[in-house]
């Protein structure tokens, strides 16, 4: 039987499937049937600070209201008793993850401000967590902010919290950055221990009857996969980080080309919510069948051998074979041309 395990912002893991973020993490029960199907490792649902602020402005709000309110109509106030909010919460699911799972509990963060990155950042590794996630969701859309800025503005929060915290640190990237490999070469001097690539923004759509702008979330499909592939390929050997693949990873096959390609886990979501935590362990058995059916005695054996430096035309992976990709392309029987 091939050896499956694998190492990932130094944790020893048994296999390189690792679900990423989404609700099934959220409840102990699925988290735990994650674990049963072989999960090697697990990354929760984001802490998002927009969250811990809304519930703060809430209360603050509903303070003022009875601060200002008349005496005798106060009494028609609710009582604001202590009940745990939605960032103590969190903290306490990160608890009992640990305590019910014997895999690594991967904390996620996403802050707006800096020095919200760094308290609860601080208050994740307290809590137990492994390793930390910062999924850094920004739109470059600020005509007055070039793209410096905003590469700067993901090293200085890297920078902050990897100076105040012992734990591993990955951060989750988009695609869109104009030099992905020298950038994640700045992480990487900046103390980054892994990239997740790449996470998966929502379109929002417009709807054709109310010309409203509706945010629209949609699972993905495994043609996704590519564009991680590709990049995991001209990053690996060229950074010193963990690399995970997200985004499009359905069946063993797409884990496998990303395993070929340099990824050390394979992240899985869509794939999970479509078909059941239990889906992890048909996955799990048909890479163990791959790896077996093409001779390889091992993950690490399989491990970035079709990167780009290693791949039989490395130019593959770059502009060279565009030209020829689009004249290889000719229209169905029958279709017009
Ligand atoms: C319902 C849902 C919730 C998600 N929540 C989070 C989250 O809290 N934090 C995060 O970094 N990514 C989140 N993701 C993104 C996933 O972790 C994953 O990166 C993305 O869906 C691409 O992987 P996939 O193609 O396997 O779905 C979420 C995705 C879905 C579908």
């Amino acid at each position: 039987m091939a050896d499956l395990t694998t190492t990932y912002l130094g944790l020893k893991l048994d296999n390189p499937l690792v679900p990423s973020s989404s609700p099934l993490s959220k409840n102990l029960d699925s988290a735990k049937r994650l674990e049963d199907a072989g999960a090697s490792a697990i990354v929760m649902s984001s802490l998002f600070e927009e969250k811990i602020i809304a519930e703060e402005q809430h209360a603050l709000r509903f303070f003022h209201q009875q601060a200002i309110g008349h005496a005798e109509a106060d009494s028609f106030h609710p009582q604001f008793e202590h009940s745990m909010g939605y960032q103590e919460q969190y903290l306490a699911h990160l608890s009992d993850l640990k305590a019910a799972l014997q895999i690594p509990v991967i904390a996620s963060l996403n802050g707006t401000s800096q020095g919200g990155w760094l308290d609860y950042a601080h208050s994740l590794q307290q809590a137990g967590a492994d390793a930390l996630e910062l999924n850094i969701y920004h739109i470059a859309a600020d005509v007055h902010e070039d793209s410096a800025t905003v590469e700067n503005r993901y090293l200085d929060i890297l920078h902050t919290v990897k100076s105040q915290l012992d734990i591993p640190i990955t951060l989750k990237l988009g695609v869109q950055f104009s030099s992905l490999v020298h950038f994640a070469k700045r992480l990487e001097m900046a103390g980054a221990d892994g990239l997740v690539v790449f996470n998966r923004f929502y379109q929002p759509d417009i709807d054709l009857e109310t010309l409203q702008v509706v945010p629209k979330l949609e699972l993905s499909t495994s043609s996704e996969s590519l564009l991680r592939i590709r990049w995991l390929a001209m990053l690996h050997g060229r950074v010193n980080l963990s690399l995970a693949a997200t985004g499009g990873f359905h069946q063993a096959e797409d884990v496998v080309k990303a395993l070929l390609a340099g990824a050390d886990v394979v992240h899985l979501c869509s794939v999970l919510l479509e078909r059941g935590p239990e889906h992890l362990a048909v996955i799990l058995q048909d890479l163990e069948q791959w790896l077996t059916a093409y001779d390889y005695a091992s993950v690490a054996q399989l491990k970035g051998s079709v990167s780009q430096q290693h791949a039989i035309d490395p130019s593959v992976y770059e502009r060279a074979n565009y030209v020829q990709v689009l004249d290889s392309y000719s229209s169905p029987s029958g279709v017009w041309r």
